[in-house]
């Protein structure tokens, strides 16, 4: 413990202790002997003071040009950029996924940096004609004022990154809080926007839980719109709070994205996507494939080969080369997972691959399980219809495409989804039928870039879109602006001849 590095929260500029001085142990999921640091327990004192710091800081952000405000966020990319291995390699050592993935998560901040950088010089809004000679019409955006973020733990950087870039482009002001699991990547995160520029009090960052930090920022009067990502429960708890608080509230949430594998699809095709949707980021992506809905007349087919990679999958510590699933987050969410293949069973679904608990060596070390495949799942079991978040996959036959799209859209959930066909009709009556936010075809549930709209329907949302251009709406008002140079006084719909 004493050789660990300590970490501090970020307020007005400068990196300060908790008040109260307690901290908080983040560990390597892969191997609990490694300590990865301390960080602030954080609590209302350090939400009061970190709130004051970002609206002291919103007149001089918000009325600084939204070009100038885009340099330090594009100088920000460029930093992420030259520190995109050793982030990465910290991400791997907090958070269990491998460093392939680690180094996409960093590469996702920095393509929403530069992304959001270029909105910088648009930001745009609408001109329109008025209805009376000599007035003039428009609408532009104008920030919110402190906007509080709380983040999950896995995408460490790539999720605060895509709330933060377009919050801060638009003049907002904001306070972060990380998860407890991933505290060191939002470190880092603010570190490299820090050493771009960004003013002080801009972007302030308090380290805790939930009812430390959540708490107060979610009922402080400061605070103009919480936007979180994260459970269904937490998120309705979120969307309750800042009702009783009239703030703004965007919510991004769980998931049970299926993939409807069709019997003209190319299998080999399909085999390589639903491993990497179910398994990569050890399932825990709010966007994993964690149903396969497959036509019966290949399932037996399809089902043999997924167990084969599922069994083949080397699961270790990220950091090595070879490995190509990391650890669960935490133990407890582990005994999750466990506890659904408990449940899997009781259901009487049929256990194809693993199933266990991965010990043994340096398995011992950390909390490893095995990818699990059940097949012959029925759809309304629970493991067909609960989001896990970790890696199990759920084989569901169904027959022809009208089912498969009706199990798809039986859940409570619709994030993203996938279809495996050659058949062009197939896919489009798919693309257009299957309830939810992001739609792929002929590819994995996973895999979103930062240019198009990010988010879902049903339970996952509450109809915000993060990521492309929709984000803006998130992070700005409209504001309709009429300028009358007519000299006179004009009234809009009564001032006409008939
Ligand atoms: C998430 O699953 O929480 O589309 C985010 C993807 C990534 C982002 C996932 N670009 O899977």
């Amino acid at each position: 413990m004493a050789s660990a590095p300590a970490y501090d929260n970020f307020i007005d500029g400068a990196w300060v202790p908790a008040a109260s001085g307690e901290r908080f142990e983040n560990r390597n999921p892969a191997d609990g002997s490694d300590l990865i640091g301390t960080f602030p327990r954080s609590a209302e004192a350090d939400v009061e003071r970190a709130v004051a710091s970002a609206r002291r800081a919103y007149d001089g952000w918000r009325l600084t040009p939204a070009p100038r405000r885009a340099e330090i966020l594009y100088r920000a990319g460029q930093i992420l950029t030259e520190r995109k291995e050793q982030y990465a390699r910290d991400m791997t050592r907090e958070m269990g996924k491998v460093l392939k993935e680690t180094r996409g998560d960093v590469q996702e901040a920095i393509d929403t940096g530069f992304y959001a950088a270029g909105e910088g010089r648009r930001l745009s809004g609408q001109t329109v004609p008025a209805e009376l000679p000599n007035k003039f019409a428009m609408s532009v955006r104008a920030p919110l004022g402190v906007c509080a973020m709380i983040t999950p733990w896995n995408f460490p950087m790539a999720i605060p990154s895509w709330k933060i870039f377009p919050a801060l482009v638009c003049g907002n002001t904001a306070v972060i809080k990380p998860a407890t699991d991933t505290p060191l990547s939002v470190v880092n995160f603010v570190t490299a926007l820090m050493d771009a520029g960004l003013p002080a009090g801009v972007l302030n960052l308090v380290m805790g839980g939930g009812s430390g930090v959540g708490t107060p920022l979610l009922r402080h009067p400061d605070v103009r719109l919480v936007s979180f990502t994260g459970s269904t429960e937490v998120g309705r708890q979120i969307a309750i709070g800042c009702a009783e608080s009239y703030k703004k509230c965007s919510l991004e949430m769980g998931g049970k994205n299926a993939m409807i594998l069709l019997d003209d699809a190319d299998l080999d095709l399909a085999v390589e996507a639903a491993t990497w949707g179910a398994f990569g980021t050890t399932g825990q992506r709010c966007t994993a494939t964690s149903r396969v809905i497959v036509d019966r007349k290949v399932a037996g087919g399809f089902t043999e080969r997924i167990v084969e990679r599922a069994k083949a999958l080397k699961v270790g510590n990220g950091l090595e080369d070879s490995v190509e699933m990391g650890p669960c987050i935490s133990d407890a969410q582990r005994r999750t997972v466990a506890s659904y293949v408990e449940v899997g069973l009781k259901e009487g679904a049929r256990l194809a691959a693993g199933g266990h608990l991965l010990t043994g060596g340096s398995h011992d070390r950390g909390w490893f399980f095995e990818p699990t495949v059940f097949a012959d799942v029925k759809p309304g079991m629970r493991i067909a219809t609960e989001e896990i978040f970790g890696p199990v996959l759920s084989i569901i036959p169904v027959d022809g495409l009208d089912e498969a799209i009706r199990v798809a859209n039986s859940v409570e959930y619709g994030l993203s989804g996938a279809i495996f066909t050659r058949d062009i009709n197939k896919a489009f009556r798919a693309m257009r039928d299957v309830d939810v936010g992001i739609f792929y075809v002929n590819s994995s549930t996973i895999g979103a870039e930062v240019q198009l709209p990010f988010g879902g329907v049903k339970r996952t949302g509450n109809g915000h879109r993060e990521a492309g251009t929709t984000v803006l709406d998130i992070f700005t008002e409209w504001k309709s602006v009429y300028v009358d140079f007519s000299g006179r006084l004009q009234k809009a719909q009564i001032d006409r001849s008939d």
